[in-house]
């Protein structure tokens, strides 16, 4: 495996082999299998959960690991391409990236959609300009419109709690105040087609996932079993479920449109995920979030303090997947 960027650059049978390494490695520990070796994490966005779960696994493999995070101790790095540098940013991405990478054996970039233009977000333009850059094994810490590193996690976690594999998983949108990006739901919707789960995509008028996500789900099911629909009706959508999956984000029908997306967003604080929500649902459905999640806006405490709520798991899940993927990037067994 020469970098981690998108589930569906990998065979199926790969990422099998990830989730069964990340098991292995949590069976039996490997604390110098990734000795001498080092990963460089580039953020250009925030995070909890991927900075920390990958700075704590590369620890536990024996390795080590610097953290960037533009513009707080470091330069600013410009991105543009052709930009003329004459605001905060003191260095490019074409001198910085390289640099970064000279010095460490895997590097990781966070770089999240500009939210402005929805082609060029969907062609992940600004994420493969900056791997173009990169001449080592490269870990997609969160993209435009893809988030492996949680899709894997989440899939450990389907297994973890034993999921039916046709089971139906429920990618529903929740409000939140602003539009979030495509990356999270796109990566979950691919994740849990391509493990051959039922999928329904559950969204207000508005906020369909665009085509080529649908699509890439679609190509992902056919390969496996499952299958890929849309529901505007939370009784139907959510009868007999096995999981729901809150997710927030952006209207696609107004992409970049701050003032109509606020106007679209403003009549739908109801997609609050609440113990009511799983009355039509299996007796076991359980309730997932990438997180960070904002309590009683996207999900009550009702939920996320419930027994339903396997979100922490979910959490938990990316150190030992993540670990596999350094172990496949950085030793290649
Ligand atoms: N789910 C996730 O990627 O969390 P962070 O944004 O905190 O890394």
């Amino acid at each position: 495996m020469k970098r981690f960027v998108d589930l569906a650059e990998l065979p199926r049978e790969e990422v099998l082999a990830l989730l069964e390494l990340s098991g292995r490695l949590q069976r039996e520990p490997q604390p110098r299998a990734l000795a001498g070796k080092i990963l460089g994490l580039l953020f250009l966005n925030p995070s909890l959960r991927t900075l920390a779960s990958f700075q704590a696994g590369m620890a536990r493999l024996g390795g080590s690991s610097f953290v960037i995070t533009p513009g707080q101790g470091t330069w600013q790095l410009e991105t543009r391409p052709g930009a003329v540098m004459d605001g905060a940013a003191a260095e490019h991405a074409r001198e910085g990236i390289p640099v970064l990478a000279s010095y460490c054996d895997a590097l990781g970039i966070r770089a999240f959609a500009d939210g402005r233009d929805l082609a060029a977000d969907l062609a992940e333009t600004t994420f493969n300009a900056l791997a173009a850059l990169v001449d080592k094994p490269l870990i997609n810490l969160e993209s435009a419109v893809n988030h492996p590193c949680q899709a894997l996690a989440d899939w450990k976690t389907l297994e973890d709690f034993g999921v039916p594999r046709g089971g139906r998983l429920v990618l529903s949108w929740a409000y939140h105040p602003r539009p979030l990006p495509l990356a999270v739901p796109s990566a979950v919707l691919h994740m849990a087609a391509l493990r051959g789960m039922e999928v329904v995509v559950l969204r207000p008028e508005g906020f369909a996932l665009p085509p080529s996500v649908m699509d890439k789900a679609r190509r992902a099911a056919a390969l496996s079993g499952g299958s890929v629909r849309e529901s505007e009706d939370r009784r139907e959508a959510l009868a007999g479920a096995h999981i729901v999956y809150a997710k927030e984000w952006g209207a696609t029908a107004c992409y970049g449109d701050a003032a109509e997306e606020a106007r679209r967003r403003a009549g739908l604080t109801g997609w609050c995920v609440r113990n009511e929500w799983f009355e039509p649902a299996a007796t076991e459905c359980r309730l997932m979030h990438c997180l960070p999640v904002r309590r009683n806006v996207a999900v009550a405490d009702e939920v996320l303090d419930g027994p339903r709520s396997i979100v922490r798991h979910q959490a938990y899940n990316r150190l030992p997947v993540q670990m596999a993927v350094l172990y496949r990037l950085l030793k290649g067994l």
